[in-house]
C-alpha cells in the first residue's frame, strides 16, 4: 500500500502513523479548520467551561464544527459518533478521543453512536483472524463502557452483525466512490484486497444513522484522532448526492509513543500502556520506556534544567492531568533543574494507575450492563 500522506519526515494515515508528525502541515494537507477562539468562546458559552483538550489544542482542528454549534444553540438534536476497530487490547491512546466524547455527551445532552468495524482489521491485517476480531470485539466493548457514556444515549453496534441496517447505504457511498478515488486517498494500489476499497463506505454509513433513526436531516458530530478525516473527507464528498448532511469532525492529536514519536502502536506492547495493565507494569514501562528530556547526569540536570517539550512523561501528563495549575509547576520545575526525570515519571505513574485503578472497576462492573448499550440486529 503506498502512502499519500506521506512527506520526508512523517505519514499519517489510518493505518500508519510514524515519525515526526507536524500538525500544521496535517492541517493544509487535509484540507481541515484550525480551532480558533472564536469557536472556543461559542463552546464556552454552550457548555460552561472549555475541556482541556481544548484549552491544550490536544483536539486542535475540525470541519464544520461551527455549524455543530450552531445546531446545539438553537436546540437542533445533533449525535455524535466515533469508532474502534478491534485487533487488540485498547491503550491509553485510544481513550483519548473517548474522553473528550464523553464530555461532549454530557455537556452538550448528545446520542452517541459508537462503531466497531469487526471487518477492519481482518481486511487491514495479514495476520489477524476473524475468530481473534471477535474476542476482542468483546474485551473492547467493555472499555467503552467503562469510560462512563449514558447508557440512555448511547448505541454501541458491531459491523458483521448490524451491517444488514448499514449495507443499503454503504452501498449508497460505494456507487459514488470510484476505485481511483479510493486510490488516491488511501494510497491502495491493485494487490490491495477490493474488502479494504469498499471498507471507508462501512466507516461512512453511522454518520447518516441519525438522520435515518430521526427520520429528518440530523447532524453527526466525530470526534476522532486526526488520522481518520480521511474517511470523512470521502463521507462529506458524497453525503448531500446522496440525501445525507456532511459529518463534522473535531480531531485530536496521537499520545505520542513511549518512546518518542507518532502515535502508540498496538503491535509494539513495550511502549504502550493498555488499560488492563497492573500498576507494576504500567511503572516498569514508564520508567524504562518514557524518552527524556531530562540531562545526562545529575548534576547537570540541576545546573541547566530538563526540556519538558521532549519529554515523553511531561507530554502524557498534559493528557492526564486535568489541573492546569499542577502542569505549570511540574513544567517549570522541570525546566528549572529542580524536578528530575525520575520524579516527573514518578508522578505520571501515580497520575495513570489512579485513572487506571478506577477505569478496572468500571470495566468490571461493565460486564453486567454490555446489553443496556448494545444495539443489537
Ligand atoms: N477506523 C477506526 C479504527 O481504526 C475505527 C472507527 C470506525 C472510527 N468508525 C470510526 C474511529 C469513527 C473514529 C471515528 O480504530
Amino acid at each position: 500500500m503506498a502512502s499519500p500522506q506521506q512527506s520526508s519526515s512523517f505519514t499519517v494515515t489510518p493505518w500508519i502513523v510514524k515519525g515526526d508528525v507536524d500538525y500544521d502541515k496535517l492541517i493544509t494537507q487535509f484540507g481541515v479548520q484550525r480551532i480558533d477562539d472564536a469557536l472556543l468562546k461559542h463552546v464556552k458559552k454552550l457548555t460552561g467551561e472549555i475541556h482541556p483538550y481544548l484549552r491544550r489544542n490536544i483536539f486542535f482542528s475540525h470541519m464544520y464544527f461551527d455549524k455543530i454549534l450552531d445546531a446545539v444553540e438553537k436546540k437542533q438534536k445533533v449525535y455524535l459518533y466515533t469508532g474502534r476497530a478491534p485487533s487488540g487490547p485498547v491503550h491509553l491512546g485510544h481513550i483519548v478521543p473517548w474522553l473528550f466524547t464523553k464530555w461532549l455527551q454530557d455537556r452538550l445532552n448528545m446520542h452517541l453512536l459508537f462503531q466497531i468495524p469487526d471487518e477492519e482489521k481482518v481486511l487491514f491485517k495479514d495476520n489477524l483472524t476473524t475468530e481473534e476480531a471477535e474476542r476482542w470485539t468483546k474485551e473492547n466493548i467493555l472499555d467503552i463502557i467503562a469510560v462512563g457514556f449514558d447508557p440512555k444515549k448511547t448505541k454501541i453496534f458491531v459491523d458483521t452483525e448490524y451491517a444488514g441496517h448499514m449495507y443499503k447505504h454503504a452501498c449508497a457511498v460505494a456507487r459514488k466512490t470510484t476505485a481511483s478515488t479510493a486510490k488516491a486517498l488511501f494510497g491502495f494500489t491493485d494487490s490491495d484486497n477490493v474488502g479494504k476499497y469498499f471498507y471507508s463506505c462501512m466507516q461512512s454509513v453511522p454518520a447518516f444513522l441519525p438522520t435515518v433513526m430521526e427520520k429528518k436531516k440530523t447532524l453527526c458530530l466525530i470526534p476522532c484522532a486526526i488520522d481518520q478525516d480521511v474517511h470523512f473527507r470521502l463521507t462529506r464528498d458524497v453525503a448531500e448526492g446522496i440525501g445525507f448532511p456532511k459529518p463534522a469532525t473535531i480531531l485530536c492529536r496521537f499520545l505520542p509513543a513511549l518512546t518518542a514519536g507518532a502515535k502508540m502502536s498496538a503491535s509494539e506492547t513495550e511502549t504502550l500502556v493498555a488499560t488492563t495493565d497492573t500498576p507494576d507494569v504500567v511503572k516498569k514501562k514508564i520508567m524504562k520506556y518514557a524518552f527524556s528530556g531530562g540531562r545526562n547526569n545529575l548534576e547537570e540536570h540541576r545546573k541547566y534544567g530538563g526540556n519538558p517539550d521532549i519529554d515523553i512523561a511531561y507530554q502524557w501528563l498534559t493528557f492526564f492531568e486535568e489541573d492546569d495549575a499542577k502542569l505549570k509547576k511540574v513544567y517549570n520545575d522541570y525546566k528549572s533543574g529542580k524536578l528530575l526525570s525520575g520524579e516527573l515519571k514518578m508522578i505520571l505513574v501515580d497520575k495513570l494507575n489512579t485513572f487506571l485503578k478506577k477505569h478496572q472497576a468500571a470495566r468490571e462492573k461493565a460486564k453486567k450492563n454490555v446489553e443496556k448499550f448494545m444495539l443489537r440486529d
